[in-house]
Formats: C-alpha cells, structure tokens, sequence
C-alpha cells in the first residue's frame, strides 16, 4: 500500500478538501486494519489534520474522517469513533426538523444502503473478487445464511420505499437484486459515507458484518430516540392519541431489527475473538442513542444513573442531571393513570408494544452475547460482559403505570 497520493495531497500549497484522496485511505486501512495501520500513514493522516485549517472546501467531513482513523493513536478509540458514527447521517433529536413520514424515509433509504453494502462485499468474496479482510472468511453455506438474513432485514424498511423484494427464492439472487435495487438511487455522497465507515481494526472477513450491524441498529436507534422524543412533547401537550400512534410506530421499528440479530448470529465465534481483542475500549455501553432512547421511557434509578452504564455516556448522563423529561415524567405530569391510558387505547398500546419489543431486544441481545462470551469474559466496555447485561435485562421499561390491555386489565 502506497502513501503516494497522501503525500500528494499534502504536497499541495493549498489542498483541497474536495480532492482529499479518501479511498487510497481506506484501502490501507481495509488491509491493515487500524490496529496495524503503519506509522508512514499515521504520520501523514496526522499531518493532514494539522493542515485542515488552511485547505479549501467545507473541512467538516474530512475533520471527521481524520477522527475516526487516527483514534487509536490518539488514544480516544470508542464506539463513536470505531464505527465512524459522525460519518453517517443518523437522525438525532437535537437537530431533527422533517416531519416523521421523511425521517422514516431516510432512515429506511440509509438501512438498505447499509444492508446493500454488506451483501455486496460479501457477494464479492464469494465470487472471489474481494480481496480486503480475507482472514477466516466463512464456508459458502454460512454465507448464504447470512445474505438469506440480510435479505431479510432490509425488506420491511424496501416494501416502504416501494421495492419488492420476494420474487426469488435463491438467497443469491435474492441479494443481488437487493445490490441492484439500492444502486438505483444511490448518490456520490451515499458512495462516499458507505466508503469512509468501514474502519475495522484487523483483516477478519466477518468485521465487516459485525460494523455493518452495528451501525445499521445505531440508525434505529437514532430514529427512536427521535421518536420517543416527539412522543414525551405530545404527551406534554395533551396530544395523547397522537403520541400513542408515534410510539406504536416506534415499537414497530424495534421489532423489524430483528432480523439483524439472526443476521450477526451468523458471525463465527472464532472470527469474533480474532478481532475483538482489538476493540477494547469500544463498546455499545457507550452508545448516546440507546440510553436516550431507554432514560425517555423512564429516568433511571440513581443506582444505575450512577453506574457504568450512564458514566459510558456523559452527554446522556448530564441531559438527565438537567431535568430531561421521560414519558413517565409527562404522563405523572398530567396525572395519567390508568383510567387515563383505558381511555387512550392507543397510548396503552402503545407503552405496552414498546416495552415489549424492548424486552425482546435485551433478551435477543442477551443470547447472543452469552452465545459469543459466555458468562465469565469481561466486555470490551469495562464490564464483567454478560453478567452486566443480565442485571437490567429485564427491567421495567416505564415504571409508573401497567398499561391497561386485554390481556392484563385490572378492576
Ligand atoms: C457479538 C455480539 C455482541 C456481544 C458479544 C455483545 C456483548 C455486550 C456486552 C458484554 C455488553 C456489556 C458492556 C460491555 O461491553 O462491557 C454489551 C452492552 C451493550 N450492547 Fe452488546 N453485544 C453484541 C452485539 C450488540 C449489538 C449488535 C448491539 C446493537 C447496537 C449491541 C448493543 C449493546 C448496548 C446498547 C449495550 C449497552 C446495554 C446497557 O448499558 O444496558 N450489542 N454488549
């Protein structure tokens, strides 16, 4: 691999970002792997940051790009910066002004996007013209398995966008025609934003489907939060069918992921331990749209406010210190009960969808971990693992009130 272009740009009396030569980057790091990255790239990434304030063009992009591949030697590698996330356009309740029908749109364009890209570097190893991250790469029936599944978790989000996808019956033809569909639309910056988030830390074939994954739950996860948010506003305004129809939409989003847990079962134990003894320090503990999404449903005990769980997140952890407002606190505010709820069905169903789809991912999540870890290895987010998951696996979602279905109605 070959620095020449770096130099090339750095050369430049006044480079722009415009020209910055991002896919040489990843290349090297796609070969590498991040942990093996040698310090002649290093070295030259790091002289392109301190450049950045004299280039020409907008410098947002590649000032995050520079972040992301130089955090291990900066010594700040986390999940942020292990799964590029400033690089991918993820929906976050402090800067969201599109209605939710346009949210959902974009959301479910980028989840293909991302499934989409899986899949096709997954059909080029098997047709053997893929040559990054070659070690371990997985027997021919596991990667069918996987396309099968992959398949799978982009169709509801592709039935929305008017795309059908069943018509086969192959796995292979199936995912190729998904890589056909999601090329339709796809724009120079889609190219660029798939090409610049995948950073993995060694050359183990299945890291790819281990980012990907991650990163397309981070997507939803970011609509939620989205969601959840809209859902408290409403409840404060009295809007409680509406809410109730938000957070309905919302669970039904939860639900659809899981297809990526079947997905990312078919990552192998082996390869998983070839790459994770790079990634410490990164962990889904530290993920900013999962704990917004759980402290909106309720704010959390001050046992676990206070526990590694929130100390991962700081911005979440100090949003809660200043009075952020959970869906419990708006219903206590405007004294709903469970009468309340009885008389907004759709609200109740609302809470009760939601928490169910909830306890469905923990426990789902819970498996898997256990599946890959077993019950005794630390996690990668100074945890003891699975045991830290087991703790709150099946905690109360909301707090203050059951509510009130067929199933569980109360005199
Ligand atoms: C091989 C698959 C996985 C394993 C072995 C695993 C393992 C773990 C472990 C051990 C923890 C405890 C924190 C720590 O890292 O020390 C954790 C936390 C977490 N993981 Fe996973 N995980 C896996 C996949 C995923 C995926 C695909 C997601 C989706 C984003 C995810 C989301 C989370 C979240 C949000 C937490 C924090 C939960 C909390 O603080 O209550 N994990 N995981």
């Amino acid at each position: 691999m070959n620095p020449e272009p770096l130099r090339h740009w750095l050369a430049q009396p006044k480079p722009s970002t415009h020209c910055f030569p991002y896919d040489r980057v990843v290349d090297a790091y796609q070969h590498y792997g991040k942990q093996f990255v040698p310090e002649t790239w290093t070295a030259l990434l790091g002289a392109a940051r301190e450049r950045l304030p004299e280039v020409s063009g907008p410098r947002q992009q590649v000032a995050a790009f520079l972040g992301a591949v130089l955090d291990k030697v900066d010594g700040r590698f986390d999940y942020r910066s292990y799964l590029a996330l400033p690089l991918l356009p993820i929906p976050d309740p402090d800067s969201v002004t599109e209605p939710a029908d346009r949210l959902l749109a974009r959301r479910d364009r980028l989840h293909v996007l991302l499934l989409s890209d899986l899949v096709a570097f997954e059909l080029r190893a098997l047709e053997g013209v893929c040559r990054p991250m070659s070690e371990l790469r997985p027997a021919a029936l596991v990667v069918r398995k996987r396309l099968h599944h992959a398949v799978r978790a982009a169709s509801p989000a592709l039935r929305r966008l008017s795309f059908d996808v069943h018509a086969v019956d192959d796995p292979v033809a199936l995912a190729r025609r998904l890589v056909a569909m999601a090329c339709i639309d796809r724009t120079s910056d889609d190219r660029l934003a798939l090409r610049t988030t995948m950073l993995p830390v060694s050359g183990v074939h299945d890291e790819w489907l281990f980012i990907r994954t991650l990163q397309t739950f981070e997507l939803t996860f970011g609509l939620l939060a989205v969601d959840l948010t809209a859902v408290v506003a409403a409840v404060g305004e009295g809007r409680l069918p509406s809410a109730g129809i938000r957070l309905c939409l919302a669970a039904t989003l939860l639900r659809e992921t899981a297809p990526l847990w079947s997905l990312l079962a078919t990552m192998q134990p082996e390869a998983f331990h070839r790459f994770r003894v790079h990634t410490d320090g990164a962990s889904a503990i530290q993920s900013r749209a999962y704990k917004l999404v759980e402290s909106l449903c309720r704010t959390p005990d001050p046992q676990r406010l206070h526990s590694a769980a929130y100390r991962s997140v700081p911005d979440v952890h100090a949003r809660i210190r200043s009075g952020q407002i959970s869906l419990d606190d708006a219903l206590t505010a405007i004294r709903a009960d469970h009468r309340t709820l009885a008389e907004v069905p759709v609200l109740a169903d609302g809470m009760h969808q939601f928490t169910a789809a909830v306890h469905q991912w923990r426990r789902t999540h819970y498996r898997l971990a256990v599946r890959m870890l077993g019950t005794d290895q630390p996690g990668t987010g100074a945890t003891p693992g699975t045991p830290y998951l087991l703790h709150s696996r099946d905690s109360a979602v909301f707090a203050s009130r059951e509510p009130i279905t067929a199933g569980n109605e109360r005199s």
